[in-house]
């Protein structure tokens, strides 16, 4: 079974949507390990949208469970990383203007361009995992720029339409994982992933982590709902 880190960017969306303290993702984390979470999967995007700088410091501060970044390859990002050295940077493209990461990082052709940030993070002995689409030629790419790690993103498969598509986007995962695997890679996988469409991908032999944000925090809004409303209830009764 994989280890399961879990993203908790949709903590912080929900405390910048009020610009209020709370809720605290920093709180969520420590949740969020009582749970069982082997791992805990932040994203400080370029513009600071939910997770911020002091969200990573104190994580990094507080955690017993690995730390993994998210991020732009991009200097000051790289900066960041090198002041909390996390477990793990997973590079990711970022547009401003997306609602989430919109694909994989498209590496083949453009290794020279990546070079010196990478070997910036390289140097600060931090290991990188690149998130990419299930494609040989993006996977060979990252292979070659000698990381330890890939991230398969698995968007298409969980937004299939269909339990046909659903099925040939599964096949394009297990493929890629092979042929990852086979480059001597290790493997990730996440992006969509809900409570009806991962334990298939859970039961790929070979996966090393699940990263998998918003559905968890999806589902805890529901799961917890009915005891909020109890205890504000409570409060009311005196
Ligand atoms: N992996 C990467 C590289 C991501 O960018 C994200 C989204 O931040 C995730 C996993 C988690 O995706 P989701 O929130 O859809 O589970």
């Amino acid at each position: 079974m994989p280890l399961l880190s879990v993203n908790i960017d949709h903590i912080a969306t929900l405390r910048e949507a009020r610009g209020t303290p709370y809720p605290d993702p920093v709180h969520g984390a420590t949740l969020a390990v009582l749970g069982g979470a082997d791992g805990i999967t932040v994203h400080p995007r370029e513009d600071r949208r939910h997770i911020k700088d002091r969200d990573v410091r104190i994580l990094k501060q507080i955690l017993t469970v690995p730390l993994t970044l998210e991020m732009a390859l991009i200097p000051q990002m790289v900066d960041l990383a090198k002041e909390i050295s996390p477990a793990l940077v997973t590079l990711v493209p970022e547009k401003r203007a997306e609602l989430t990461t919109e694909g994989g990082l498209a590496v083949a052709g453009v290794e020279e361009r990546l070079r010196a940030e990478l070997q910036r993070l390289f140097d600060a002995g931090i290991p990188v995992s690149i998130f990419i689409d299930p494609d040989k030629t993006q996977i060979k790419a990252a292979a070659g720029l000698g990381v330890p790690f890939i991230e398969l993103h698995t968007g298409a498969y969980a937004n299939s339409r269909s339990p046909q598509e659903e099925d040939h986007e599964f096949r394009i995962l297990a493929e890629a994982l092979e042929f990852a695997l086979g480059l001597g890679l290790k493997v990730n996988a996440g992006h969509g992933l809900h409570y009806h469409n991962t334990a298939r991908i859970a039961r790929l032999p070979g996966i090393h982590a699940l990263h998998t944000g918003h559905g968890i925090i999806a589902h805890a809004v529901f799961v917890g709902l009915e005891r909020a409303v109890r205890e504000m209830k409570e409060i009311m009764r005196g």
